[in-house]
């Protein structure tokens, strides 16, 4: 569902289905410990109208936020792929995605 995706090393990584051994030594960041940009988008996002019971916002969070640093200019099908492992039981996904869009444009005018 992409609840429980955490950063290894910049990149976003489910934590249930990663053994601890391969995060030895590498730097884990969590939703938590990015508390600035994790409350910016939330709020961009819920601006948008783009989340309805908030379950998979976590996991799309540090998605975008790890896919914002990993990618220059996403096209609308490198977002759909990038997001694809979180699942959405609410949304329908394409305000998730219209906001996301948006949330990059905004953030390249910064
Ligand atoms: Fe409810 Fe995504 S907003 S699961």
């Amino acid at each position: 569902c992409g609840l429980c995706t955490v950063h290894l090393e910049g990149k976003p990584v489910l934590s249930c289905s990663t053994l601890t051994v391969k995060a030895n030594g590498l730097h884990v960041t969590t939703l938590e410990a990015m508390k600035e940009e994790v409350e910016e988008f939330a709020v961009f996002m819920a601006d948008q109208g783009a989340d309805q019971c908030g379950f998979c916002s976590p996991g799309l969070i540090m998605n975008v936020l790890a896919m914002k640093k990993e990618l220059v200019n996403p096209t609308e099908e490198e977002i759909k792929q990038y997001l694809s492992g979180n699942l959405c039981r609410c949304t329908g996904y394409m305000s998730q995605l219209r906001a996301v869009k948006n949330y990059l444009a905004y953030k390249k005018e910064d």
